[in-house]
């Protein structure tokens, strides 16, 4: 495995491997590797001869009330499982060569990226879609893997690459899940044992909803009720935010219709830590 640190070096090199039919396909994360990240790793070697992963902490779509500064950077840590994950190129952009003095121009995100995620933190998306478009610029990959995990991400990514006619494919990658449930995150370090039991509220309550839906449950007003109150019943949790939308436009729903798909989407405070979490609700019966 190769480390890249310049933008200008892993662009030449993408062009090489270009010039030699290499299909590339890259997974693009903020590091503090885990299953999650590994699971989207392995998806993009099934698809593609040369996997390129890039860990960069992305300053520009942090808030600035937000955790920049103490989010995990175990590098060597993530270096050695990058590897033992067969990724052949690790770019690990320096922020300076990223953002040069004299860096100006941003991506601004519209309608999509208006909503929940984009409403409690302002810029995020605009911050996140201007480094990840730098990504598939400069790694030139066929292939890009996200994960539904970050499912309004997911979204704002979509639209860019169709509204800019970029000329990549995007791949959807399932959630991972901790044996209770929990998705796996880089910031579930930071839950207390007590937190990290009472995490697991927030699955329990996307199950419920699925089933609520499954049975023909049809306001989302009354799915919504439910979930508030599960989550509510853990102690230390706060809820930031809890809405079933349009996976595509994430306008939200009142009515769940019986042909459709719908994604509930929360946001929740559990002591100082702010999780994120997603399910698909239909209403018939499935087991996603
Ligand atoms: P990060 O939070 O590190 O996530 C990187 C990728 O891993 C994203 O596509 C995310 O959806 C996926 N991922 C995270 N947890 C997952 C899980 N439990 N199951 C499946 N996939 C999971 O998202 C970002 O970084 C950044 O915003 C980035 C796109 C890298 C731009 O800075």
């Amino acid at each position: 495995m190769q480390i890249i640190n310049d933008p200008a070096e892993m662009q030449k090199t993408a062009e090489n491997l270009r010039l030699k039919h290499q299909l590339i396909a890259v997974v693009m994360t903020m590091g503090a590797l885990h299953e999650g990240h590994l699971s989207l790793v392995r998806i993009a070697k099934q698809k593609a001869g040369t996997v390129i992963l890039t860990i960069f902490v992305n300053p520009r779509q942090f808030g600035l009330d937000e955790d920049f500064h103490r989010y995990p950077r175990p590098f060597e840590k993530d270096a050695a499982m990058a590897k033992a994950a067969g990724v052949d190129y690790l770019f690990a952009p320096d922020a300076e060569l990223m953002y040069p003095e004299g860096f100006e121009t941003q991506v601004c995100t519209g309608d999509v990226a208006s909503r929940f995620e984009g409403i409690k933190r302002p810029g995020h998306f605009n911050g996140m879609a201007t480094v990840v478009l730098k990504f598939m610029m400069t790694s030139k990959a066929h292939l890009a893997i996200f994960g539904e995990k970050d499912a309004q991400q997911l979204a704002v990514i979509k639209r860019m690459v169709s509204d800019f006619n970029i000329d990549i494919q995007i791949i959807e990658a399932p959630i991972v899940r901790e044996e209770d449930g929990l998705a796996t995150s880089s910031r579930n370090i930071y839950l207390s044992s007590q937190e990290r039991e009472q995490a697991a509220v927030l699955y329990r309550s996307i199950c419920h909803a699925k089933e609520l839906a499954a049975q023909g449950t049809t306001e989302t007003e009354k799915i919504l009720a439910e979930v508030t109150a599960l989550i509510d019943s853990a102690p230390d949790t706060k809820i930031d935010y809890v809405g079933i939308v349009d996976p595509e436009t994430f306008a939200e729903t009142e009515k769940l219709d019986a042909n459709g798909k719908y994604r509930l989407l929360l946001a929740v405070w559990i002591g100082s830590t702010r999780l994120i979490d997603n399910g698909i609700l239909e209403l018939s019966l499935n087991s996603d």
